[in-house]
């Protein structure tokens, strides 16, 4: 069953733990990502941890391979359950990532791949020198390049996910955002799924930010969407 993660997108630690409690029992697990991440640090981590919640910690490592093993290992020690790298770091990097990851055991941080940010188009793409491919081809061979590296999963859109879930084994773990309810504001997300079609496309995983958090009843917008990720059978 698909996974809902709600994106505590918040400045400080204070108002990520209310949101958490706002929300209460039905949601498991909370994206930690950069604006957070650096404004509290491990304080933050911890305190989800010890709110009995899963952590995502997306902070996107991009390194060379020693440096991002070492990183990854620091993220295992904090008891993260998900993180992000870039794929573009190469198989070399992606491994060390993976092998770090491994030394925690089933209880370490499942390693997934970034490939193309969806804030790049094909201009981007020429720009940083990848060119006569367009970014639907190159997010494809990325997630190929990480899975077979040994990344658990990769992050990817709602227009992605259905054809990228057809292209690998099951077991590899698909994290989605950009995911709507239908009628909910769409904000500055330019390409939206429902959490019913994403789930249906194959999304292991839906990372929901603003129609939770900025919902008059956070724990009833949460419910709504589980109830409509729980319609689906896959
Ligand atoms: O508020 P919203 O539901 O749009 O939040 C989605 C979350 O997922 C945000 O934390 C955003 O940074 C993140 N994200 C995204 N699109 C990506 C990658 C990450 O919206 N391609």
């Amino acid at each position: 069953m698909a996974e809902l993660i709600v994106a505590l997108d918040v400045s400080d630690r204070n108002e990520a733990v209310e949101k958490i409690r706002l929300i209460g029992p039905d949601v498991g697990f909370y994206k930690i990502g950069l604006e957070l991440f650096t404004a509290e640090g491990l304080d933050v981590v911890k305190a989800v941890k010890d709110l009995g919640k899963k952590v995502f910690l997306d902070l996107k490592f991009h390194d060379i391979p020693r440096t991002v093993e070492r990183a990854v290992r620091s993220v295992g020690r904090l008891g993260v359950d998900l993180t992000t790298i870039h794929s573009t770091g190469a198989s070399q990097m992606i491994k060390a990532a993976a092998e770090a990851a491994a030394e925690f055991g089933a209880n370490g941080p499942k390693i997934l791949a970034v490939t193309v940010l969806t804030s790049m188009d094909q201009a981007d793409l020429c720009d940083i020198g990848v060119k006569g491919i367009t970014p639907a081809e190159q997010v494809s061979s990325l997630a190929k390049l990480a899975i077979s590296s040994g990344a658990h999963g990769v992050v990817c859109s709602p227009n992605e996910v259905g054809i990228l879930s057809k292209s690998f084994e099951p077991g590899v773990v698909f994290v989605t955002p950009g995911v709507r309810p239908a009628g909910a504001q769409v904000g500055d997300q330019k390409r939206v799924a429902t959490p019913a079609s994403a789930v249906a496309d194959g999304a292991t995983h839906l990372v929901v930010g603003r129609p939770i958090l900025g919902a008059p009843d956070p724990a009833a917008a949460a419910r709504a969407i589980l109830d409509e990720m729980n319609s689906v059978s896959r």
